[in-house]
């Protein structure tokens, strides 16, 4: 039997320290990883094997709450660490004889790009160059971390870089939102079910609303950040992400072209957005971040509403919002359905008028809340009243961190929750011209939000020009202060 390799390129950042390795060791822990496995770090910083691992250990020991010093003993042999500047073609014919002598005989192969961006095009190309693709003795898979290109033309100019070097079925493109349990889900809640199908359409829904909230600011990573703002960092991918769980029509079979197919048509449905449909803010101390232009219009928060022209979804808004330094960190879907066509009864202060509410709570209070209205006792008004599903109280199993569930399926040759390239690209082709607005000097003035609050105020007056509100979830429990 062949062994198993993953090759990470960028093993000294920061990702391979706080999720790949942490994600790695755990999968080892439960025994999900082949027997005959080698992980292998490649970066410009001088390590010895021995140094590399230390290295890793202490990551694992500081972002893993469940540290097994036996255990690591037993998967830390399994770690290898090769100095070399993957940028240059000269050394790949090293590489590939310091991979083979760790491989010991035939291996699968598994890169993994953990580089900035701008190092995925020389970093494939040489692969290509120096037949490191060619599946002789074993696959060869490659991931590619978000960001997959910053518009249209520079993905598709990537995506081209990336065919002339690996078959489609080769790449794995990470989204991690969609390694997120919660946003698996998503699927199985509408289709492991009868009862919500029938009325998951714009017969019986009002609108959706899909808020991921942040508390973290923009940190160290101002350079990054302001040529990235908001659209780009959230929306493109993994806001974008959520929204095609929620919309597409049920695939015929859970695999990975089935369910990317319906997900792309979701993409394809939605109408050009408008400027006055797409609202843009920055909080108040964002231009003194370090790497920040002190004049930068960036966004570091979005609303957006989206259309999806469809006969599902014809006339049902889908309203978009996310933002850093905000007061709560939560990640929510909530489905607002239409009022009962006749209401007989009188709803008290603090119902939603007949509107029942379904919030998908992604994260971090995993769960699903269900908001009706019930009849106060002794009086002939209702109230609204919620039924609650917490995974932490029904499921002993953890929920596990994005990047295992990714990890193991590009191990296993399943493409389901990677990204496909026409998907990346009709992602950008709807995002384009939203993010154009954002950059326009002229379109408004610069709006801004306090840090901590919940977003700028003039979002609850997007809401309000459609005569909606953004409601409230349940998914945490300031629920009064949540919206
Ligand atoms: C990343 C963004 O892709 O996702 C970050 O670059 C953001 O800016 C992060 O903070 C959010 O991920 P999660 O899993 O914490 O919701």
């Amino acid at each position: 039997m062949s062994a198993t390799t993953i090759v990470i390129f960028g093993a000294s950042g920061d990702l391979t320290h706080r999720k790949l390795i942490p994600a790695l060791y755990h999968q080892y822990k439960r025994e999900r990883l082949p027997e005959d496995l080698n992980i292998i770090g490649v970066s410009r910083t001088k390590y010895e094997h021995d140094e590399f691992r230390a290295s890793m250990k202490e990551a694992v020991q500081k972002f893993d709450g469940d540290f097994d010093a036996k255990v690591w003993e037993k998967f830390a042999p399994h770690l290898y660490y090769l100095a070399h500047d993957a940028t240059k073609l000269e050394v790949y014919e090293e590489l590939e004889s310091d991979l083979k002598e760790i491989e010991g005989g035939d291996s699968d192969r598994l890169y993994y790009l953990s580089v900035a961006p701008f190092l995925y095009a020389p970093i494939i190309t040489n692969l290509g160059k120096s037949g490191l693709n060619q599946e002789n003795g074993g696959w060869r898979r490659i991931i590619i971390e978000k960001p997959f290109g910053t518009d249209l033309a520079s993905a598709q100019e990537l995506n081209k870089v990336v065919h002339e070097n690996f078959q489609e079925d080769q790449v794995y493109r990470i989204d991690h939102y969609l390694g997120k349990e919660t946003a698996q889900n998503i699927l199985f809640f509408r289709f492991a079910n009868t009862i919500f199908e029938p009325i998951w359409n714009r017969n019986y829904i009002d609108n959706v609303q899909i808020t991921v909230a942040e508390t973290v600011d923009v940190g160290t990573r101002g350079d990054y950040y302001d040529k990235a703002g908001v659209l780009r960092d959230m929306f493109q991918n993994h806001i974008l992400q959520l929204l095609m769980l929620v919309a597409m029509e049920p695939p015929s079979s859970f695999d990975a072209t089935a369910l990317r197919n319906e997900k792309v048509k979701v993409l394809n449905s939605i109408r050009p957005v408008k400027p006055s449909e797409a609202l843009f803010a920055q909080y108040n101390d964002y231009r003194a971040t370090e790497g920040v232009d002190p004049e930068s219009r960036t966004p570091t928060y979005a609303a957006v509403k989206l259309q999806i022209d469809n006969w599902r979804w014809k006339g049902v808004p889908f309203y978009l919002r996310s933002g850093k330094a905000l007061k709560h960190k939560v990640t929510k879907i909530l489905v607002e359905f239409k009022s009962p066509p006749h209401m007989m009864f009188q709803g008290a202060v603090g119902s939603m008028g007949g509107h029942n509410i379904l919030s998908l709570c992604i994260q971090p209070d995993e769960g699903i809340h269900l908001q009706f209205e019930a009849k106060i006792p002794g009086q002939q008004e209702f109230r609204t009243a919620q039924l609650q599903f917490h995974y932490a109280d029904s499921f002993d199993e953890p929920t596990g961190d994005a990047y295992e569930r990714l990890l193991l399926d590009a191990l296993e040759g399943d493409a389901s929750l990677f990204t496909r390239s026409d998907e990346i690209e009709a992602a950008w082709t709807l995002f384009d011209p939203i993010i154009e607005y954002s950059e326009r000097e002229t379109t408004s003035s610069r709006i801004t939000y306090q840090r901590g609050s919940m977003g700028p105020l003039d979002s609850e007056e997007f809401m309000e020009q459609d005569g909606r509100e953004w409601r409230t979830s349940g998914c945490i429990h300031e629920d009064h202060e949540e919206r």
